[in-house]
């Protein structure tokens, strides 16, 4: 038998919470998702409960050195991720006591990959402007977005080494492209800036020397440019790009990139905003469960200090509850953000002299 909910009462219905898994990881992730869970739930204040359930995994160094699991197998491990959650929110994963990279690989990449999280959209945005390194820059020169492939390329895992450790030790690594691959992340870049307001879609490869694959995302870039008539598009090789960064950044408004390229040009990016502490990242398939983490990694000599920026955690915060559906609380946080910048109310690493803990705390007063 099928119930109908009568028209009229469709706003008496109460939404059920969002559910968000949260997975600190290892080093500073420990201590920038705690600040930026506080920050959340003042945001959403008396209706905190009832808006949004954490549920918190110890997937990490930790737990890998403890028992050996990276992520459970089956049904407990990304099934469960991406069946019971709308969204996770991951710190970093990397411990110097791991030195395989193991965990960060299987838990981190195996989101990535395994949930087919295709498009890694890195927002990069200036604050203030005594947090850009470079001259005479304006807060509104830099404020571009970065499309990553995430799921091809370099990151697959293919290739091989033959006699290894000796003087004829020979490896590979490949650099795998598909044709739907390219073309779904080139369409998620031109769908992002028509819904963004943006105006101008720049692809980045290597297409002068990496022949093969880099024919392949011209081909398919010019094709869909195509269709796109309201949105500029053009395209720069990764070596004139990093270039054109650090001397003009005020050109770019959404690029999009393969893995490699996209991991190398969001750090040169996220210096241009103050740091890797000031980035923030969303791992999309939409209409998918997806993944949410600020751009840095574990720092481990910041870990355990109450140093670290959780600044890129908070802002990253406010992009996952922009995509659950909780926008004007994100419009929130980055407002908050902005005023803690403006006034110093930040960590040692752009220029205030508060704890991370410290830090999440005020912000977290300022949307409360
Ligand atoms: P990192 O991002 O951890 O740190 C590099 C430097 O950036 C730090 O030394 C620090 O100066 C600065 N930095 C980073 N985050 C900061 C913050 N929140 N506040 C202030 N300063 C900050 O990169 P790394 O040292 O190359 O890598 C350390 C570990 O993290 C490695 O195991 C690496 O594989 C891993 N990693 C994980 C992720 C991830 O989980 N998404 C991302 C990058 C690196
Ligand atoms: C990032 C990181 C990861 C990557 C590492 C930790 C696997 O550098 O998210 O930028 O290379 O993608
Ligand atoms: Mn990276």
């Amino acid at each position: 038998m099928t119930f109908r909910v009568a028209a009229g009462n469709l706003s008496t219905v109460t939404q059920r919470a969002k559910r968000i898994a949260v997975i600190p990881g290892d080093g500073i992730g420990k201590e920038v998702i705690p600040a930026a869970l506080s920050v959340i739930r003042a945001a959403l204040g008396t209706k905190a409960e009832s808006a949004i359930n954490f549920t918190e995994f110890d997937w990490s160094a930790d737990r890998y050195l403890k028992d050996g699991i990276t992520i459970p197998e089956g049904d407990a491990g990304f099934t469960k991720l991406a069946r019971d959650f709308d969204a996770i929110f991951v710190g970093a994963l990397g411990d110097p006591r791991v030195p395989t990279n193991i965990h960060a690989k299987e838990i981190l990449l195996g989101m990535r990959f395994k949930m087919d999280l295709y498009a890694n959209v890195r927002p990069v945005k200036l604050l203030h402007e005594s947090l850009c390194p470079l001259k005479k820059v304006k807060t509104a020169d830099v404020d571009f977005v970065v499309v990553r492939e995430n799921t091809e390329g370099l990151y697959v895992d293919a290739g091989g080494v033959l006699k290894m450790g000796t003087l004829d030790e020979v490896a590979t690594q490949e650099d795998l492209n598909t044709r739907k691959g390219v073309e779904r992340v080139i369409r998620f870049a031109f769908d992002y800036a028509r819904q963004h307001g943006r105006k101008k879609v720049l692809m980045c490869d290597k297409s002068n020397v990496m022949t093969f694959a880099g024919g392949l995302w011209q081909r398919v870039f010019k094709m869909v440019a195509g269709e796109y008539s309201g949105i500029q598009s053009s395209h720069m090789y990764v070596d004139a790009l990093c270039m054109h960064m650090v001397r003009d950044p005020r050109q770019f408004d959404v690029i999009v990139t393969n893995n490699m390229f996209g991991d190398i040009i969001t750090d040169l990016a996220a210096a241009l905003q103050g740091g890797l502490g000031m980035a923030a990242s969303g791992n999309i398939h939409p209409g998918r469960t997806s993944m949410f983490e600020p751009v840095h990694g574990s720092a481990p000599p910041f870990a355990g200090k109450n140093i670290a920026n959780p600044i890129g955690a908070i802002l990253t915060a406010a992009m996952m509850l922009e995509h659950v559906g909780f926008g004007t609380e994100a419009a929130k946080i980055n407002a908050a953000v902005l005023s803690a910048v403006e006034q110093s109310m930040t960590t040692q690493d752009i220029g205030g002299t508060l704890g991370t803990k410290e830090c999440g705390a005020w912000i977290a007063k300022q949307v409360s």
